[in-house]
């Protein structure tokens, strides 16, 4: 193994930086040459190399986003985008590629490890820590005190006007964001994909809660939250919006709505982010030391491992439930 590239593609998440660092300096410290590969996959079919040295990545530990730049790129799902992206390869002499991103980069990884001699394998990198096989995915952490601080922020006002708050937050197809901020920040309800629900239970707990003598009512709900909604065009996609609109109807109270957004995705990475991040970069490289490929770097029970690419992508982690019984204890 002479020379590897890295790249960072999806949706970027915080972490991905010290990830950068981690990746080149330790291929540097064993004797490979390293490439950057700027703009994902777009990079790779539109040869967007530069070098990369020790000093190129000096002081990004601490920054958020990807010194990468990151990229959804649709020409990397055909054949012929591929085709450029692994002659580009060849001409630049790279024998390997660590690819940092979420399940779509991923599905890019096994691609190319099925149809190039090139040896690929995955950090995962997203802030939905929806991959299996691993407890963590980097950013996750970042996001959510980002989403925490939110509510303590959104708390404080709710009090105050004694209102009904609904916060929607981010995570894709996958309730893992809602859920566990919605535990660390006390929320009186959590809605997440992975649990059906009726507007009619929301709004009776918010009624009852505030006849308890509560002085404010606080919703997560997670952007992927389709059911129960017959049609969310009308709100621009957002369950968020829909279920804030359903609790006025319902219960006549005053209800405010806050769409997290891209704030989610953005921020200096938090300790356990940058931590994780430099250990699971050190791991990409181990891996194609051994010559592996086609596996993606893990983390459990406080261990980096690996797995096959294909079990991470593989849907078959759910929402914890004895987490989301708890929250709802805590919160009546
Ligand atoms: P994330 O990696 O955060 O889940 P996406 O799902 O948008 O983000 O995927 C990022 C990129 O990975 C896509 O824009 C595309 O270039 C590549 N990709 C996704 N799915 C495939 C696939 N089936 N085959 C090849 N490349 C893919
Ligand atoms: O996958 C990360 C993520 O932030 C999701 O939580 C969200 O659904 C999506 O990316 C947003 O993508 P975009 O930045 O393209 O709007």
């Amino acid at each position: 193994m002479k020379k590897i590239a890295v790249l960072t593609s999806g949706g970027d998440a915080p972490g991905m930086n010290p990830a950068i660092r981690s990746v080149v300096r330790t291929a540097i410290y064993y004797n490979m040459e390293v490439v950057g590969v700027k703009h994902g996959y777009k990079g790779l079919i539109e040869k967007d190399f530069f070098p990369m040295h020790r000093g190129s990545v000096a002081d990004i530990v601490q920054r958020g986003g990807t010194i990468l730049l990151s990229a959804r790129c649709e020409e990397f799902k055909t054949k012929e985008g591929r085709k450029k992206a692994y002659a580009n390869m060849k001409e630049e002499g790279i024998d390997a590629l660590v690819v940092i991103g979420g399940d779509g980069s991923l599905k890019g990884v096994q691609k190319i490890n099925a149809e190039s001699d090139i040896k690929a394998v995955g950090i995962p990198g997203t802030i939905d820590n929806d991959l299996s096989c691993t407890d963590y995915t980097i950013g996750v952490d970042t996001a959510m005190n980002t989403i925490l601080d939110a509510i303590n922020k959104i708390r404080d006002t709710a009090t105050s006007h004694e209102r009904t708050f609904v916060i929607e937050c981010m995570g894709r197809d996958s309730g893992y964001l809602a859920l566990m901020t919605g535990l660390a920040g006390g929320a009186e309800y959590i809605l997440v994909p992975e649990i059906d629900f009726t507007p009619q239970q929301v709004c009776d707990k918010i009624t009852q809660g505030f006849k308890r003598g509560k002085l404010h009512s606080l919703i997560l709900i997670a952007e992927g939250v389709k059911a129960p909604f017959a049609d969310l065009s009308e709100y621009n996609g957002s369950p968020g919006m829909a279920m804030g609109d359903l609790i006025r109807e319902k219960t006549g109270m005053e209800t405010r709505v806050t769409v997290l957004g891209h704030l989610q995705r953005g921020g200096s990475p938090t300790a356990t982010d940058r931590i994780v991040a430099s250990r699971m970069g050190a791991k990409a490289i181990d891996l194609l030391l051994e010559g592996k490929r086609d596996k993606m770097v893990t983390y459990k029970d406080n261990s980096i491992g690996c797995c096959a690419v294909a079990d991470a992508i593989e849907k078959t982690e759910t929402i914890n439930m004895d987490i989301y019984k708890l929250a709802n204890i805590l919160s009546m």
